[in-house]
Order: C-alpha cells, then sequence, then structure tokens
C-alpha cells in the first residue's frame, strides 16, 4: 500500500501522508488539509470515520470482537486480573510488579480521605437527585477542595493527582449512594483491598460489623474491569476535549461523568434494567417489544443492543453473561428478568433486522442483572460504570496532556442566514 492519499477537489490534487498503527490500521492524516485547499474542511457528523488521536491505551477490533488494554486481552484480565493491577496498567502502561502494587495501593490510601466539608454538599442535594448528577458536581467540588494545578512536566505531581482520585473517588461513589439511602457518610479502612473497601463503603449498616462476600467482590472486581477503558468513546472523548484546554484532571472528569450519563451510552445499564422490568410488568412478551424496537415510527429501542464500534458481540457481553448466570446461581438468586433477557437475545440473534444491522447485546445488556443481585439500585448502576471507568478517563487524559495535544476545537460549515441588518423591535 502506497504512503500516501490523494484528494481531488475540481483541477487541483492534493497528497496527504498515511499512518498506519501497531495493529495496521490506517488513517489519513489531513492536518494540513485546510491551509492547503484554502479553507476545505471535512464533515463527519458522530465522529464515525474520524480518529482524534493516535493512542497507545486500548485496542478494539470491532469487526472481530477484539478488546486489549495495553496490549492484554480483556478476557484474560476479566479471569485472571484485579482492577487495581489493570487500574495501573492502563495508567501506567504495563501489568505493575508485586512491589509497584503495594507502593500504588499505600499511596491511593493515603489519598483516601475526602475534605469532611464535601459532605454539607452532600447533604444539599435532594435524595431524589439522580446519582450521576450528585457525582458529576461532587467530582467537580474536588477541584475547589485540592485547587492546586497539577504541573503536567512532573512525574511526582501527575502520580500524585492519579492516587488521590484513585482514592478520593470510591468515597464519592459511596456517598452519592448512602445519601440517597439516608445512611451516614462514611469511610473506608486501609486495612481493606480497593474493591473490598468499596464494598465496604457502600453496604456497611452503622449496626452492624460487615463482612465481604466473596462472590459480590469478585463480581464487582470483574465488572469494574470490564467497565476500565473504551478508546475514544463519549466520555473518554468528552475526558479528553475538555482536558485539552488544560482544565484540571478532576474538572475533565466531571464532564465525563455527565457524558457517561445518557442512556445512548453509559445510561443504557439502567435504561436496560428498566425495560426489562416493563417488559415483565406487561406479561413478558418479548416479540411485543422487538416490533416496537423494528418500528421506525416507534421511538423505543432495544436498550443493551448495538453498538457504534462493535459490528460482532462485544467481548465484554459474553464475559458478563457468564457471569450473570454464576453470580445469580452463587447468590440463590432467582431474577426472572434473566429469562427475559436470554429471551431477547435469542430473538435478535435471528431477526433479519439485527442481523443485517449487525446489532448484538453490549456490555450493558447483562451488567444490570448483576447490580441488582448484588443490592444496588438501578439509579446507582451509571455510577457503578464510572467507578470503573475512572483509570481509563485518568490514562487517557494523562496521555493528551503527556503528548501536548492541541485543543480539541472542531470546525462547522454555516448553514444559517447571509448577512442582514438590525432592524428596530416595532419593524420586525
Ligand atoms: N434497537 C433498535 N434499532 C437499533 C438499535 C437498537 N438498540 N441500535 C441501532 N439500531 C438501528 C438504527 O435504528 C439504525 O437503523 P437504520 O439503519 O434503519 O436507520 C441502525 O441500527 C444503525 O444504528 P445507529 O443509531 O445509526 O448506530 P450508532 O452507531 O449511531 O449508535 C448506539 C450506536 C447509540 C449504541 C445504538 O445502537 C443504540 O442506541 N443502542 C441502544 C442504547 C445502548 O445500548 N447504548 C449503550 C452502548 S454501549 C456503551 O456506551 C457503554
Amino acid at each position: 500500500m502506497s504512503n500516501t492519499a490523494k484528494l481531488q477537489i475540481g483541477d487541483n490534487s492534493y497528497e496527504f501522508p498515511l499512518v498506519k498503527g501497531t495493529e495496521n490500521e490506517v488513517a489519513i492524516n489531513i492536518k494540513t488539509l485546510r491551509g492547503a485547499t484554502n479553507g476545505v474542511i471535512t464533515i463527519d457528523p458522530g465522529f464515525k470515520n474520524t480518529g482524534s488521536c493516535e493512542s497507545a491505551i486500548t485496542f478494539l477490533d470491532g469487526e472481530k470482537g477484539v478488546l486489549r488494554y495495553r496490549g492484554y486481552s480483556i478476557e484474560e484480565l476479566a479471569d485472571k486480573g484485579g482492577f487495581l493491577e489493570v487500574a495501573y496498567a492502563l495508567i501506567f502502561g504495563d501489568l505493575p510488579t508485586e512491589e509497584q502494587l503495594e507502593k500504588f495501593h499505600s499511596d491511593i490510601k493515603s489519598k483516601s480521605l475526602v475534605d469532611d466539608d464535601v459532605k454539607k454538599i452532600v447533604d444539599a442535594f435532594p435524595k431524589t437527585a439522580h446519582p450521576m448528577g450528585v457525582l458529576s458536581s461532587l467530582t467537580s467540588a474536588l477541584t475547589a477542595f485540592n485547587p492546586t494545578s497539577v504541573n503536567v512536566d512532573s512525574e511526582e505531581d501527575m502520580y500524585n493527582s492519579v492516587v488521590k482520585i484513585m482514592g478520593k473517588f470510591p468515597v464519592l461513589v459511596a456517598w452519592t449512594m448512602r445519601k440517597k439511602q439516608g445512611l451516614p457518610l462514611n469511610y473506608g479502612s486501609k486495612s481493606l483491598g480497593y474493591v473490598d473497601n468499596i464494598l465496604k463503603m457502600m453496604f456497611e449498616q452503622p449496626n452492624e460489623d460487615f463482612k465481604i462476600n466473596p462472590i459480590i467482590k469478585n463480581a464487582l472486581d470483574k465488572l469494574l474491569i470490564l467497565h476500565a477503558d473504551h478508546e475514544q468513546n463519549c466520555s473518554t472523548s468528552t475526558v479528553r476535549i475538555v482536558g485539552s484546554s488544560h482544565a484540571g484532571l478532576f474538572a475533565s472528569l466531571s464532564a465525563g461523568i455527565s457524558a457517561l450519563w445518557g442512556p445512548l451510552h453509559g445510561g443504557a445499564n439502567q435504561a436496560v434494567l428498566e425495560m426489562l422490568e416493563a417488559i415483565k410488568e406487561d406479561g413478558g412478551d418479548t416479540k411485543k417489544y422487538m416490533a416496537k424496537a423494528k418500528d421506525k415510527n416507534d421511538p423505543f429501542r432495544l436498550m443493551g443492543f448495538g453498538h457504534r464500534v462493535y459490528k460482532n458481540f462485544d467481548p465484554r457481553a459474553k464475559i458478563i453473561k457468564k457471569a450473570a448466570d454464576e453470580v445469580l446461581k452463587d447468590l440463590g438468586v432467582e431474577d426472572p428478568i434473566l429469562e427475559i433477557a436470554r429471551g431477547l437475545e435469542q430473538e435478535a440473534l435471528i431477526d433479519p433486522y439485527f442481523v443485517d444491522r449487525k446489532l448484538y447485546p453490549n456490555v450493558d445488556f447483562y451488567s444490570g442483572i448483576i447490580y441488582r443481585a448484588m443490592g444496588i439500585p438501578v439509579e446507582m448502576f451509571t455510577v457503578m460504570f464510572a467507578l470503573g471507568r475512572l483509570p481509563g478517563w485518568i490514562a487517557q487524559w494523562k496521555e493528551m496532556r503527556l503528548k501536548k495535544e492541541p485543543i480539541g476545537r472542531p470546525r462547522q460549515i454555516y448553514t444559517g442566514e447571509n448577512h442582514r441588518d438590525f432592524l428596530d423591535i416595532n419593524k420586525r
């Protein structure tokens, strides 16, 4: 293959270099397009064909259903890894040695207290507030409590900001849930593992000793790993673009949380469960809902199906489906909506509408069923996604800042009115 791409506009021809990734993906580098062509730009709504950066963090092949963090396959990471070591690999590039992991955890623990005044902000929210709105606000508020900006040229400063947010974020997650449930806002214990501590902070009751259920701990560990990064998705691109203005890490993360909230992205896990519940309440007629999803005059979509990048099985969905079966069995939970989910999946996999459009179950289709079995309220599902995605967002923000990427500022093609005169109000 040649190393350049040719573009013909009218009588003029232009040449642009090709960029090749380590997995042989190819892009046309159009950096010089506008200057060379006297103002011509590309337009690509939804960025379906546009690469925003070169990145060494996560590789995915949507046609083959492959997902790797830093070269390690998601199947192996979910099977053998722990969330904290996966987080380390995403943020620093390689799986940690035992010593590195121990130091990382110990540094995180040393930064895990949140200023007690943050509780006043939590108090001010109504109990009815959606946890994603609360989490995004609290993450942004951390900027006010930690006002020193990170010197990205200092490795030490960068490291400190990473361990700070890895330590404080789970506290905010737990407080977000506890506020809703009217439980005291607690701190964890330094003697526990990272994921065990998250469970303690979320579920500990003020009047009884807290015991870790290993089934729940292992399931959460796996879910967090599966959600930890997914290259340039909507929330990650948001984190990178907000960070590109040199807004701080916490402010960039807060914006990412808001982006994740939408039902077309991370909010789908809540939407899936609500959809499955609605189908159950309506008599469990999956065929009726399949027909609704296919009806172009009906806004209903089969939540948890389809993906911008995967045109094959989402490899995370395969792992989660198996985990859902195991967790429900181990916990002795019989959830009728699991049957409805299985039914919908079976029908979709042979339905020409879904087959032709390559719509397969995505990561969110089965995750809510596990979260529910673990005792996590539906409105907290997307918060759990954010907790898992945190290391990915950090890694992507760090990569973007270290590469000194320019501020993200797309262009547009203007389609509004041409110049017109201002008319006095009585003449309009
Ligand atoms: N149910 C019914 N039809 C669907 C669905 C669905 N879930 N998803 C896509 N389609 C149809 C579209 O109507 C469209 O049909 P058309 O070609 O006849 O117009 C075609 O499939 C392509 O869909 P697009 O919306 O163009 O695909 P896009 O890549 O823009 O959207 C998205 C991907 C947003 C994930 C979409 O599939 C969707 O809305 N799914 C449901 C929400 C969901 O589960 N989101 C979570 C994604 S995973 C994550 O973010 C963590």
